[in-house]
């Protein structure tokens, strides 16, 4: 038995991401999409609190009580302890506790920082003890984005975003992020993507299946210079984000005006992702944007991945 299974319960902390850029190629037979990404692990964060069970349950806080997060086995904390279970012939439960930061249907990955540290945490109190690789492997068939919430830091996704390398990201990057509350589904956005595609006529050269990363967005984080980096910021799922919320066009604009390098859908949006070249530009944006009567959060990345803090 581990120390902290023997302490009674485990405490994983997960970040939330940004991509920094996201290029969309064609949908495969299983309906995901080709991507070529790079994710930035930001410092806003999941909590995940698993204590002995017999059985599986969850409480999620943070959120609004709407219905917006699922608390049965949709809720992908609880698909990540059964999965774990299965995976490992652990007999046995465990009673799941959610602390969301990050926002509900953002694009910023917060359910799959759930599911990281929903694996990390069981993995911890059960003694399970599986090697990275085979967390890796669960990860993936949870969800595109929970390997990399795993993993934290920098990383350059490919395949369906799942197939991670780390990439080299030298010093700190300060976003602000304006969320909104009224979240956008990931299904959708990607839907309309296709739509505007073919409305556009780009079937005619089908996206290509498989993609890369561009160099100049490797090059501008190695460089670690957040005004390179704000050149290369890159998504192609934005424009049908926008198609959807409009109004996130107006927010990356004010968020220009006010002295941020550039602006990006986070995602599949509608968090925007606000680049600046340093913590106190940061914190000057936010006070203008307050002053527009936004109230973007501040976060820097890169950040380590799923870990456990207690
Ligand atoms: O893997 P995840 O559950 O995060 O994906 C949510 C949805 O986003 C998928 O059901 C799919 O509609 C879309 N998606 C996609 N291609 C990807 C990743 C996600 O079409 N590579």
């Amino acid at each position: 038995m581990s120390l902290a299974s023997a302490a009674g319960s485990v405490h994983v902390r997960a970040p939330g991401k940004i991509n920094v850029y996201l290029g969309v190629g064609g949908r495969h037979d299983d309906g995901y999409h080709a991507l070529a990404t790079v994710f930035q692990a930001v410092s806003l964060y999941e909590d995940v609190i698993a204590r002995p069970a017999d059985d599986f349950s969850i409480t999620v806080s943070g959120v609004e009580d709407d219905g917006s997060v699922p608390l049965d086995d949709r809720n992908l904390a609880m698909r990540a302890a059964k999965l774990l279970a299965t995976a490992t012939e652990h007999t046995g439960g465990v009673a799941l506790e959610v602390r969301k930061s990050v926002p509900v249907a953002g694009g910023m990955g917060g359910g799959s920082a759930d599911a990281a540290a929903a694996l990390v945490a069981c993995d911890a109190l059960w003694g399970t003890g599986l090697s990275p690789a085979r967390l890796h492997d669960l990860a993936a068939r949870l969800g595109a984005d929970v390997p990399f919430a795993l993993h934290g830091g920098t990383a350059v996704g490919t395949g369906r975003g799942d197939q991670l390398n780390p990439a080299l990201a030298r010093g700190r990057f300060d976003w602000l992020l304006v969320t909104s509350e009224q979240g956008l589904s990931t299904p959708v956005v990607y839907e309309r993507l296709d739509l505007l595609r073919e409305e556009e006529g780009a079937l005619a050269d089908d996206p290509p299946l498989s993609l890369d990363v561009p160099i100049p967005v490797l090059q501008a984080l190695r460089t670690g210079d957040p005004r390179q980096l704000a050149d290369a910021l890159h998504n192609d799922l934005q424009a049908a984000a926008l198609h959807e919320r409009p109004d996130l066009g107006d927010t990356i604009d004010l968020g220009i005006a006010a002295g941020a390098l550039h602006g990006i859908v986070s995602g599949s949006g509608p968090t925007v992702a606000l680049l600046c070249p340093d913590p106190e530009t940061a914190q000057d944006v936010q006070t203008r944007l307050r002053d527009e009567g936004l109230d973007p959060l501040h976060v820097h990345g890169p950040v380590p991945g799923a870990r456990i803090i207690g």
